[in-house]
């Protein structure tokens, strides 16, 4: 009888397709540019790890460092193509996207510390600033942090005027790039997997970079000076393609959310100690020869920058910036 058989091979077909689905884990592709003993790379690793444990299996986190699957320039579409699911961009690279407001983390000594930083990135300015995501297809999910940057050049650095005529690499940041000029220096955008290379060619003579990036990818065998100005900050946000993040069933949302929280405690606590160990390690390897400024050396350089805060008022927002100056005053 027809109504039998077909109850029956209907039966044998969810009973075939049910092992596979309980095998087939949804997958998260999170990419990521940086070595994997950064800050970065050991939170992502951190986040991977707690995901796949707690959702026993049905959701996979798979961890691509070192620009292996995407490059600067690349990962954003990547992202919004939903060809990976999770990035950690800086937040010096969502210019292209077409939200500019995040380079007001880059403008240079608007933060002192972490502290005041972290009154942004974990108050209403910082939660504001990752819903202007949304209209991209994309989902803010945190901050993490990364540390405050450091120039390196072949030559010795410290006043203003050492930095004039040098070309220096930077990411796809306005705000670098004038910051860069205000010192009188030529900026060159390009990917991070080109500068230890563009370095040591001579392509650029210098950098800008928190130490973590600095020492693990090398830099030290090909730059001679590093100040440590910590004139400017370098931090991330973790992002989610939408249309993925809003399909996924809520017990394995709630899953991911909790260990994102867990990851991001991790992410800011052992920041400033891979920095602060990196510094070190720079120092012993005897390639780099580290300046560190007086407060007026570095005073010197502050007078000269600020006007870069002036200059992208109308691109980044003049409230932004003012409403930063008041959470961090
Ligand atoms: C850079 O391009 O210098 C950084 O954004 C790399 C990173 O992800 O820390």
């Amino acid at each position: 009888n027809r109504r039998i058989f077909f109850g029956a091979s209907l039966l044998a077909l969810l009973l075939s397709a049910l092992p596979a689905a309980a095998q087939t884990p949804i997958v998260i592709k999170f990419s990521h540019v940086v070595a994997k003993d950064t800050p970065k790379g050991l939170a992502a690793d951190y986040f991977a790890d707690l995901v796949n444990k707690r959702s026993n299996g049905k959701v996979k986190v798979e961890v691509y460092p070192n620009s292996q699957l995407y490059k600067d320039g690349e990962e954003m579409e990547a992202l919004q193509l939903g060809s990976v699911q999770m990035l950690a961009p800086s937040l010096a690279k969502f210019g292209p996207l077409g939200v500019p407001d995040f380079e007001a983390f880059d403008l240079p000594f608007i933060f002192d510390n972490y502290d005041e930083l972290h009154r942004v990135t974990t108050g209403p300015l910082g939660k504001n600033l990752l819903k202007k995501l949304e209209p991209k297809g994309i989902v803010g999910l945190a901050y993490w942090d990364n540390a405050f940057k450091d120039f390196s050049a072949n030559k010795p650095i410290k006043a203003p005027a050492d930095f004039k005529g040098l070309k220096m690499r930077i990411q796809s940041s306005k705000v670098l790039d004038s910051q860069m000029r205000s010192l009188g220096v030529n900026p060159q955008v390009m990917a991070f997997s080109e500068v230890y290379q563009a370095l040591s060619t001579g392509v650029v003579d210098g950098t800008e970079n928190p130490p973590s990036n600095f020492y693990t990818q090398k830099m030290h065998e090909v730059q001679k000076y590093m100040l440590r100005s910590q004139h400017g900050y370098l931090g991330y946000a973790v992002i989610v393609n939408k249309k993925f993040w809003d399909g996924l069933p809520a017990d394995m949302r709630k899953i991911i959310d909790d260990a994102m929280a867990e990851a991001t405690v991790y992410a800011n606590k052992i920041a400033k100690q891979k920095n602060d160990e990196d510094v070190e390690a720079v120092r012993k390897s005897g390639k780099t020869t580290i300046i560190v400024p007086t407060d007026a050396e570095r005073l010197e350089l502050k007078k000269a920058m600020m006007k870069v805060h002036r200059e992208h008022e109308n691109r980044i927002g003049a409230d932004l910036i003012k409403a930063i100056y008041k959470e961090t005053g």
